[in-house]
């Protein structure tokens, strides 16, 4: 049997994260939200004082994630709980940002975390958002999306972001995080950020959430 996947890939602050969540809302499918696992491996390298350099532990951590994904409900919102703390809130800091993006360029972590993210494709269905959902993991999906936006747009929602969830933010080093985050992850040997060769390109600089949403759907519609 085989699950339909829809991929959203795309820098930081294109949009993914929010309209992979709000497409899994309309059509009642999974979500994948791959980026947090990148983000729970980085933390949990900080929590047990795992090096940077130290490929073969990093991996383990990796393979071995205590987590668990809580989905939201209709009074409580969504919670992650890595080795029994909560940790949605911790796993978005900017530090975290920052070595998530480095743990990600290791080839055996991303291995190691490979058959987590195909184990998300259940029925009905799953909606999921990275750098490499339509390249990588799920190669065969039907329906790819990669989402852009310009730098200074990506930096103002990153900005917006952080301190509606109450982090202190500062825009220009925000700018400067998020180019060296997507130089990495576009220059990097393994799995690098870039669009599928049959993915649509959505450019959301000038658009709002709700036409983002409407385009795709209008692509999940047009594929019945
Ligand atoms: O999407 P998010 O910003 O939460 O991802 C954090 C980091 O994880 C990214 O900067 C990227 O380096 C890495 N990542 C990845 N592949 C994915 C999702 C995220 O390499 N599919």
């Amino acid at each position: 049997t085989k699950v339909p996947v829809i991929t959203i890939d795309g820098p930081s602050g294109s949009g993914k994260g929010t309209i992979a969540s709000l497409l899994a809302n309309q059509l009642g499918w999974h979500l994948l939200d791959s980026g947090s696992l990148y983000r729970l491996t980085a933390l949990a390298a900080q929590i047990h004082g795992v090096d940077l350099a130290d490929e073969d532990n990093l991996k383990v951590l990796a393979a071995h994630l205590d987590v668990q994904f809580v989905a939201a409900t209709e009074s409580e919102p969504a919670k992650i709980i890595l080795e029994g703390e909560r940790v949605e809130r911790a796993i978005r800091a900017e530090d975290i940002s920052l070595l998530a993006s480095q743990v990600a360029a290791i080839t055996q972590v991303r291995q190691a975390l490979l058959e987590r993210q195909r184990a998300f494709a259940e029925a009905p269905g799953l909606v999921s958002d990275g750098r490499d959902m339509g390249t990588v993991v799920f190669p065969k999906a039907p329906l790819k999306i990669y989402l852009t936006a310009s730098a200074e747009v990506r930096a103002e929602r990153r900005f917006k972001q952080l301190k509606e969830s109450g982090f202190s933010a500062n825009i220009d080093q925000i700018l400067e995080d998020i180019c060296a985050r997507d130089e990495r992850d576009m220059k990097r040997v393994s799995a690098p950020l870039k669009p599928a060769e049959d993915a649509i390109i959505i450019d959301t600089s000038r658009l709002t959430v709700t036409e983002v949403v409407t385009k795709v759907m209008a692509e999940v519609e047009a594929r019945g």
